[in-house]
């Protein structure tokens, strides 16, 4: 396991909307390199970009077409080289996204499988044995290649399934075995990817929906072994590199597949989705909301199970949110978010905060782009400079922008938020710092829930000094607890006794008077 995950704060970068570097109206990663020093001074030491090979961008870059190269419009793989170097010197490390459960349409390893003629890339994707073998229950495409099959697909229209094998075979004419040796050269491929990019100096990879690879995978153990095999890898050969999980179920990922974190995502159901939006008929019922008065019960009773279980082998990550979910300020106001992000920084595990939430940025509705639809509004220009063309994203012409900023007067922006120590972005700091600073508070400290009530009010200890309490509601409440040396807080207390007053939108980090 890698020290580092220790301490590491992850940010994630959208590299389309980050920074443009050259005017041409998309973020590039010379655009990244100018901005590491911002990264690094918030605190955020690890940072995961978003797919940046070459592309037809039909899903934003998760249809890859080379996985060798970096898509010229974001410059060329030396700059990459570079970004990973520039990062390093800062102390930053960088993880790339690896997409091994679909390609591109366009890739020339499908356009090979599409072939009539038998090739090395034949039984590279999923297809069945003749065009109008087609059972109904897969998502198969006929009638368009030469090849008399169907293809299955993976994600959307552009990205079929690359060839993993089954693990329950229910159609033997045309299932391949995911020990069969003609599938093995599948993730091999996969393993070369990796190789390759470790090898210029990549810090490891998030892995895009790590559980999709074997079909009729069920309990998902014939996946998990391929990945042990990724794992075994790393420790041999890269021992500092990391592998991150989509896959959103951390005892299989990480007691199973080996992976050193998996994500917490909000759409599967868990603390961030009760947390920052859980918008249902209209009324907000998320933790976090003022309003709401909701108890953290509940979705912290799978986290706390799943951390349990994973506990010593791996780390859960939280996010703040992604280039797929629905930004945080859209549902919580900006004390919520302050509250949220207090509760981010403070858990256990590997946190990600994803650019532009550590401003408050908005989620801009009703636009669309390469594949985002309702996600593109969390995917818009990063906004650095109030005063500046495009808030500072690129000096390109309005029109000529990848995706436009947000220019409503009150768009939060780096250089604002920078002069006003209350702000979200200085929250974010202190935060990011006081994690660093205290071991109590780093991924494999312990975490106990030591009072949560229904009416919202929750503290937890980390590791045996440090506790957070939080209070997240529009009224004052009562937390029977004494507090002992305050190192951070947003809203206000009054010590009753031996009881404390939380006063409404409250977050408290403190030390314990004793140490339990
Ligand atoms: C993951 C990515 C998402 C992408 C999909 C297909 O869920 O986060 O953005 O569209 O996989 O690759
Ligand atoms: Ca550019």
């Amino acid at each position: 396991m890698p020290n580092w995950l220790k301490k590491a704060i992850f940010y994630e970068i959208y590299p389309q909307s980050f920074c443009d570097s050259n005017g041409d109206g998309i973020g590039d990663l010379q655009g990244i390199i100018s901005k590491l020093d911002y990264v690094k001074e918030i605190g955020f030491n690890a940072i995961w970009l978003n797919p940046c090979y070459l592309s037809p961008f039909k899903d934003a870059g998760y249809d890859v077409q080379d996985y060798y190269k970096v898509a010229p419009r974001y410059g060329t793989n030396e700059d990459l080289y570079r970004l990973f170097d520039e990062a390093h010197k800062r102390g930053v490390r960088v993880i790339l996204d690896l997409v091994p459960g679909h390609t591109s349409d366009e890739c020339e390893w499908f356009k090979q499988s599409r072939l009539t003629v038998r090739n090395q890339y034949s039984d590279r994707y999923i297809w069945t044995d003749c065009v109008w073998n087609r059972p109904p229950n897969y998502p198969l495409v006929a009638g368009n290649a030469d090849r008399d099959g169907c293809y299955m697909l993976n994600f959307f229209l552009c990205q079929p399934a690359l060839n993993y094998g089954f693990n329950k075979i229910t159609h033997p004419e045309w299932q391949l075995s995911y020990e069969d040796d003609r599938v093995r050269a599948t993730f091999d491929e996969m393993l070369k990817v990796m190789r390759f990019w470790l090898d210029k100096g990549c810090d490891g990879f998030r892995v895009d929906m790590a559980d999709s690879l074997v079909k009729n995978d069920e309990d998902k153990t014939a996946t998990a072994s391929l990945w042990r095999k990724a794992r075994i890898m790393l420790d041999k050969d890269y021992p500092e590199a990391v592998l991150v999980s989509e896959w959103c179920n951390a005892p299989k990922a990480i007691n199973e597949a080996g992976f050193h974190c998996d994500f917490v995502l909000t759409h599967h159901g868990k603390l961030t989705r009760n947390a920052t939006r859980n918008v249902v008929n209209g009324v907000n019922e998320s933790y976090f909301c003022k309003t709401s008065h909701a108890s953290a019960d509940e979705t912290l009773k799978t986290y706390l199970n799943e951390l349990k279980q994973t506990e010593g082998r791996g780390y859960m990550s939280l996010i703040s949110g992604n280039h797929d979910e629905i930004r945080l300020a859209e549902t919580l106001d900006e004390n919520g978010v302050k509250l949220y992000f207090t509760m981010l920084l403070t858990l256990p595990g590997v946190p990600f905060v994803y650019y532009g939430d550590e401003i408050g940025m908005r989620y801009l509705p009703q636009i669309s782009k390469e594949g985002g639809f309702q996600r593109t509004g969390s995917r818009t220009p990063m906004q650095w400079d109030s005063g500046a063309p495009n808030t500072g994203f690129s000096s390109a012409r309005r029109e000529d922008l990848y995706l436009d900023v947000d220019r409503r007067a009150e768009a939060p922006c780096v250089n604002e938020q920078i002069a006003d120590s209350s702000s979200i972005l200085n929250v974010v700091k202190t935060l990011s710092k006081i994690r660093t600073d205290n071991a109590a508070l780093q991924a494999d400290q312990s975490l106990s829930v030591i009072h949560c009530s229904d009416d919202g009010v929750l503290c937890y200890t980390r590791g045996k000094e440090v506790a957070v309490a939080f209070n997240p509601t529009d009224g004052e409440k009562t937390l029977p607890c004494e507090m002992g040396e305050v190192i951070f807080k947003i809203g206000d207390y009054l010590t009753q006794g031996s009881n404390v007053l939380l006063k409404p939108q409250t977050a408290v980090i403190f030390k314990l008077k004793q140490e339990i």
